[in-house]
C-alpha cells in the first residue's frame, strides 16, 4: 500500500550511506558525456540502450559491464564530476555522511594514475563537506578476482596517500575468492591504522562471512545476506554488534533474491542484527538510498520505528567518532519525532 507518511519520514531522516561504489554511480548520460570528451568509443547508441543492457542474471554479469563502463573515466575532472554528481544526489536524499568505495585497480590497470583517481574523488568530497555539509570517509577496495600480490602492490601504491584514505574493502567476484586469500594484505592495512570491511555473503556462503571476521578482522560486513543461513553466525553478529551494509535493489537486480519482498532486512531487524540500507551501484541497480528505503519499507511493511532504527544504524555502524555518531543519532531522533 502506498504510504505517504512513511515516504515523508524516509525523506526527512538524516542518514549515512556506508556501501556505495563511486564507479557504480556512473549514470548512462555521464558515461556518454565522458566518452565524448575523452574520445572513448563505447558500444552503445544511446543512454536508453545502455539502460536496456543492464539486465543481469548474477554478480559477474554486472561486473563485466561495470568494468567496461569505467573505461570512460580518465582524468581527475572525470572522477571529480562523477563524485560530485553522486554527492548532490545524496544530499537530495538527506544523506549527511558517506563512506564510499573506489576500485583503484580498475583504473591503474588501464594506465590511470592512482593520484589522478584519488585527487578527483577527494576534491569533490571536500567540496561536498564545505558546500553540502556531507562528511565522508574514503575506502579503497581490492579486487578479489585478482591475486593478493596485486592487492599488496596496490596498498604499497596507496602508501604515500595513506592519510587521505580511511579504510580498505574487498569487492568483485566473490565465489572462488574467499576472504582467506587476502589475510596478509588486510593485516598490513590494519597495521597502517586503516578501517577494515569486506563484501561477504552476497553470493558466497556463510563461511566467507566467518572468514572475513576471523581472518580479515573486519569491523563490518558488506551485504552479509547469506549469514542468515547459519544460526550460530547470526548469534555472533548480534553479540558482537557487527553492522551489515545491505543493498536491497542491488540484491534484486543481481538475483541474490527473487524479488524485493524476499529482502532479508526485516528478518535482520527482528533478529537484532545492525542492518543498514545502501544503494551499492545506484546507476546500475535502479535507485539511490531513499529508493532503497522506500522499496523495502513498502514491500516488507516496515514500521516507522524500524525505519528510524535503520537510519540510526547507518550512523552507529559508520567509521565516525563516538561523539559524531551520537550527534547524528540525536538528529535522527529529532527528525523522527
Ligand atoms: N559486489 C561485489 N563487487 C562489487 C559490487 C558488488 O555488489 N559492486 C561493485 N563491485
Ligand atoms: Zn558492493
Amino acid at each position: 500500500m502506498p504510504n505517504p507518511a512513511r515516504d515523508a519520514l524516509i525523506a526527512r531522516l538524516p542518514k549515512a550511506e556506508l556501501h556505495l561504489h563511486i564507479e557504480g554511480s556512473l549514470e548512462p548520460e555521464m558515461l556518454f558525456a565522458f566518452a565524448a570528451r575523452n574520445r572513448v568509443v563505447i558500444p552503445f547508441a544511446s543512454a536508453d540502450a545502455v539502460r536496456a543492457a543492464y539486465d543481469f542474471s548474477n554478480l559477474q554479469d554486472f561486473l563485466d559491464i561495470y568494468y567496461q563502463g569505467m573505461a570512460v573515466l580518465l582524468t581527475e575532472q572525470d572522477f571529480y564530476d562523477l563524485t560530485w554528481a553522486y554527492l548532490e544526489r545524496a544530499a537530495a536524499d538527506n544523506v549527511r555522511h558517506v563512506e564510499i568505495f573506489f576500485d583503484p585497480q580498475g583504473h591503474t590497470d588501464r594506465g590511470v594514475a592512482f593520484g589522478t583517481v584519488l585527487n578527483g574523488i577527494e576534491r569533490a568530497l571536500l567540496d561536498g563537506e564545505a558546500q553540502l555539509r556531507i562528511s565522508y570517509r574514503l575506502i579503497m577496495c581490492f579486487l578479489r578476482h585478482l591475486s593478493e600480490e596485486r592487492a599488496m602492490a596496490t596498498l604499497a601504491e596507496a602508501t604515500p596517500y595513506i592519510g587521505r584514505i580511511h579504510g580498505v574493502g574487498l569487492d568483485s567476484s566473490e565465489i572462488g575468492h574467499p576472504p582467506s586469500k587476502f589475510a596478509t594484505v588486510f593485516a598490513k592495512a590494519g597495521e597502517l591504522g586503516l578501517h577494515l570491511t569486506a563484501h561477504a555473503g552476497e553470493e558466497g556462503p556463510p563461511e566467507y562471512v566467518r572468514e572475513a571476521l576471523d581472518l580479515l578482522r573486519v569491523e563490518r560486513i558488506d551485504h552479509g545476506n547469506r549469514a542468515l543461513e547459519d544460526p550460530a553466525l547470526v548469534t555472533r553478529l548480534v553479540d558482537e554488534e557487527i553492522t551489515l551494509t545491505v543493498c536491497p535493489l542491488s540484491n534484486v537486480r543481481l538475483c541474490v533474491i527473487d524479488d524485493i519482498a524476499a529482502s532479508p532486512v526485516r528478518m535482520m531487524l527482528d533478529l537484532g542484527i545492525k542492518v543498514t540500507i545502501n544503494a551499492d551501484d545506484p546507476a546500475y541497480f535502479g535507485g539511490y538510498v531513499n529508493d532503497n528505503f522506500r522499496a523495502v519499507a513498502h514491500a516488507l511493511g516496515l514500521s516507522a520505528a524500524q525505519i528510524v532504527a535503520l537510519a540510526e544504524n547507518s550512523f552507529a555502524g559508520s567509521f565516525l567518532s563516538d561523539a559524531d555518531k551520537a550527534q547524528h543519532i540525536a538528529a535522527v531522533r529529532e527528525a523522527a519525532a
